[in-house]
């Protein structure tokens, strides 16, 4: 184990060889694949063993090390408390088997992929198979990096309906329906779902490739309701590192939970021993809002108002009356109405959430304005005292409310990390 991943508090299986330690050059699909039928022997019946050999080493790993692998065993999935990826595909399912047996198949499947695709490695042949069957796995991330690729997995409540899967006992209290915020305007095809996965790489064509390959996993037993692109992460767990910007041209991710702060991850992210739902100590729960931005009128507002709408400078990001990004906000130097004043945890009861959310410009709405936002996902530890406080005081007052709106919602109970090569997505729940 690393110091880093020491300070995380995350420990990884060590599963013997790691391809690749942190900040080395993790080894391509081409390099492990070779050219000329060596691949064969990655096909999906070496799911386990090839990549389980790659598993060791930090969940923590540097966003500088941008081709490395994350490792996908641990305590906790990874792509929540390890360094943000600049990329991202998000992929929710609803599940289309009424078969309890068939769904803890497919979730052992898509487990087995993950652990090679974290690694690097294809799900199976791409060019060495037989010419009369399609490939195994699609190829278009054939000789790219890993790319620091993290799979993160999610239940939505539809899995836990009375009469389908035998699960209805089983559903956390904390996983909530949300609510109809003020001002939500939520499109039924870009919200809810079944299952998710959270695809993060420093490639897009890599995170692009596992959710695509997942989903042909899942072809007949599951389907994408619907998926979102990201690029340009909007916060950061690595506060060290320079912080991103968002649309608005604001840094953002400057007040987050760092992925090093294990008494704070323990506090506010993940689920503890006594909270309620055994299966799923180490977890943690995900919501995801498609936020869209009124970018035009956002453009032609004066950089003053800007700055008042969230209370901090545009260029350094100090807040109101601060000279330094880090310096500790005063709140009430803010507009009573400031995003960054009503969102604090000062103003929400000490509720505290931990930001993973991305860019994303989905081309022109047909009206000649970009169809672009944030697509926010938070985890936390509990949604009532979490996402829901937060976001109904940003609903009733925000100043940022005249250029955004809430187009799309989904929230889902996050399992805990793999622990090896035979544990699964979910085993605990299915038990
Ligand atoms: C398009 C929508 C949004 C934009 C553009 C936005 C932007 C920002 C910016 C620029 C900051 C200041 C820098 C920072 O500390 O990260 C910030 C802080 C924050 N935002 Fe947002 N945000 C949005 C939506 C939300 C939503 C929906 C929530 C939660 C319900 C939220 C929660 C927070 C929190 C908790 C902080 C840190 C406050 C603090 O502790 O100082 N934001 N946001």
């Amino acid at each position: 184990m690393t110091e880093s991943n020491a300070a995380s508090g995350q420990p990884q299986q060590d599963d013997g060889a790691s391809a690749a330690a942190p900040g080395t050059a993790a080894p391509s699909r081409r390099a492990v694949l070779g050219w000329g039928g060596a691949g064969l022997a990655l096909g999906a019946a070496a799911a386990g063993g090839a990549a389980a050999a790659l598993g060791g080493g930090s969940d923590l790993v540097s966003a500088s090390a941008a081709g490395a692998a994350v490792p996908f065993h641990g305590e906790h999935q990874a792509g929540i408390a390890s360094a943000v990826q600049d990329r991202l595909h998000f992929a929710a399912f609803d599940v289309r088997t009424k078969d309890r047996a068939e769904l803890v198949e497919l979730l052992k499947e898509w487990t087995a992929a993950a652990r090679l695709m974290t690694a690097g490695l294809p799900v199976g042949d791409v060019h060495e198979g037989l010419p009369e069957a399609p490939p195994t796995d699609t190829g278009e991330a054939l000789g790219l990096k890993a790319s620091r690729l993290t799979l993160t997995v999610g239940f939505g409540p539809g899995l836990f309906a009375k009469d389908r899967f035998g699960l209805e006992d089983r559903r956390p209290a904390a996983l909530v329906d949300l609510e109809l915020f003020p001002g939500d305007n939520l499109d039924p095809a870009r919200s809810g779902g079944d299952l998710c996965v959270q695809a993060c790489a420093d490639d897009p064509q890599v995170a692009v490739h596992a959710i695509r390959q997942l989903a042909r996993i899942g072809f007949g037993r599951v389907a994408v309701r619907w998926s979102q692109l990201g690029f340009g992460k909007t916060s950061s767990t690595t506060p060290d590192e320079q912080t991103p910007r968002n649309m608005m041209g604001f840094k953002d991710g400057t007040r987050n939970i760092s992925g090093t702060d294990k008494a704070a991850l323990d506090k506010h992210v993940w689920v503890g021993a006594g909270d309620g739902s055994d299966w799923l100590t180490g977890g943690s729960y995900l919501v995801a809002r498609r936020i869209r931005m009124n970018i035009e009128t956002w453009d032609r507002t004066s950089l003053r108002e800007q700055e008042d709408i969230f209370g901090r400078d545009k260029g350094e990001g100090a807040a109101v009356g601060k000279s330094k990004e880090r310096d500790e906000p005063f709140l009430k130097a803010m507009k009573p109405q400031a995003h960054v004043r009503l969102a604090h945890p000062d103003s929400n009861n000490g509720a505290t959430i931990l930001r993973r959310g991305y860019s994303f410009t989905d081309g022109t709405d047909g009206l000649g304005r970009l169809d672009a936002g944030l697509f926010f996902l938070a985890y936390q530890r509990d949604v009532r005292t979490g996402f829901v406080p937060v976001q109904r005081n940003l609903a009733k007052s925000d100043v940022l409310n005249e250029y955004i709106q809430h187009v799309g919602s989904a929230v889902f109970a996050v399992p805990p990390g793999v622990r090896d090569k035979d544990d699964w997505w979910g085993r605990a729940l299915f038990a």
